[in-house]
């Protein structure tokens, strides 16, 4: 037997501030009209102070344990831009807070892509048979890293969580995960970036100007190359799954703007009405946004056993990743 990945678990977790458009317009140049006509964004949830991170990673992760009724995993993997210190990795204080001392655990970066190489990893670890059960989770605390005073992006991202459980099982049952297309260009670095506080500003010699902690977006590029990359990342996995665009009965795409969602679609030849969208309700989550989607589309009944879904994500690097499953019977917890 192929040893495959198989989803046994899903859960998510927000922290409880929702954020409208209305109040950021009280301290922005901005308006509810504009980010939703843009963006597709209604609300999203930043974390109060004293939270980081790993609280709601945890959060999501002891939600789909619950959900995959195991309370152990071989490994747990934190894919996240903002984990709560430069060092040490998240994942092993979220492995240690669930009950799971001496699990592996670490860190995946790829930004806004996090979950889905973090997805492919596991599934690596589960093949290779490093691993029988594997906790993926995606957090973010992305509110930390937003510029105050940049209408631009601290209208686009939010905070959150969302997490799922991979256990080894059979290519042909539901839940099966794969194949997988994962990439990147580090030539488009600059378009999606916090320019300070790592080793490249340290050695520089210079002093960060004003802002350049904060994140930085080439909104209108980003936009392009998140179309283009995400499209093609989609359609070579349909190729590898010997799936047509018709045979897809979801499509979970970062959830980034919902207007790239849409061309998304439109240019894989998915029906619209077939997106996953929960970008009104939560924003851009970064890293959490395809687990996020996924635990919401689970809880709503959007997403039912064996129908095909397509994930696929774009983010800083520039990188970007797909995968198709087929849905599994899953509890509601
Ligand atoms: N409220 C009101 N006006 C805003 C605004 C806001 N929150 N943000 C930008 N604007 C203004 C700009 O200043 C600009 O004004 P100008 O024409 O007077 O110069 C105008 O709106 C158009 O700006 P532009 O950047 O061209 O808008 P856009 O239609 O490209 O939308 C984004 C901006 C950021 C919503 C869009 O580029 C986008 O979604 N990009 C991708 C972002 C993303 O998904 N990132 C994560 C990828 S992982």
């Amino acid at each position: 037997m192929n040893r495959t990945a198989v989803l046994a678990g899903v859960g998510s977790c927000l922290p409880p501030k929702a954020v409208s458009n209305d109040e950021l317009a009280v301290r922005l140049d901005t308006s509810d009209e504009w980010i939703r006509s843009r963006t597709g964004i209604g609300q999203r949830y930043f974390a109060a102070q004293g939270t980081a991170t790993s609280d709601l990673a945890v959060g999501a992760g002891a939600k789909a344990l619950k959900c995959s009724g195991v309370s152990a995993v071989d490994a747990v993997l934190v894919a996240t831009t903002t984990p709560d210190r430069p060092c040490p990795a998240t994942a092993p204080t979220v492995a240690s807070r669930l009950g799971m001392t001496g699990t592996a655990a670490y860190d995946v970066s790829a930004v806004c892509t996090g979950f889905v190489y973090g997805l492919a990893t596991a599934a690596g670890l589960i093949s290779a048979e490093v691993a029988d059960r594997v906790l993926v989770i995606g957090a973010e605390t992305f509110s930390t890293l937003l510029n105050p005073e940049d209408r631009s992006t601290s209208v686009i991202f939010g905070d959150g969580a969302g997490a799922v459980v991979l256990r080894s099982g059979d290519p042909e049952e539901p839940g099966a995960l794969g194949p997988f297309d994962l990439g990147s260009d580090g030539e488009g670095e600059e378009l999606i970036t916090v320019p300070a506080g790592g080793s490249r500003q340290r050695l520089s010699g210079v002093e960060p100007k004003a802002g350049e902690q904060y994140f930085a977006m080439s909104g209108k590029e980003v936009f392009r190359h998140a179309v283009q990359r995400m499209t093609g990342s989609a359609q070579t996995v349909l190729a590898r799954a010997g799936w047509r665009a018709q045979d897809v009965d979801h499509l979970v795409s970062h959830q980034a703007n919902r207007r790239i969602t849409g061309h998304v679609a439109d240019q894989v030849g998915i029906p619209r009405a077939r997106c996953v969208n929960n970008i009104a309700a939560v924003g851009n989550t970064a890293a959490a946004s395809i687990p996020l989607a996924l635990d919401h589309a689970h809880a709503d009944g959007t997403l039912r056993p064996a129908q095909r879904i397509l994930l696929t994500a774009f983010g800083g690097g520039l990188t970007w990743g797909s995968a198709v499953l087929t849905w599994p019977q899953l509890d509601r917890v």
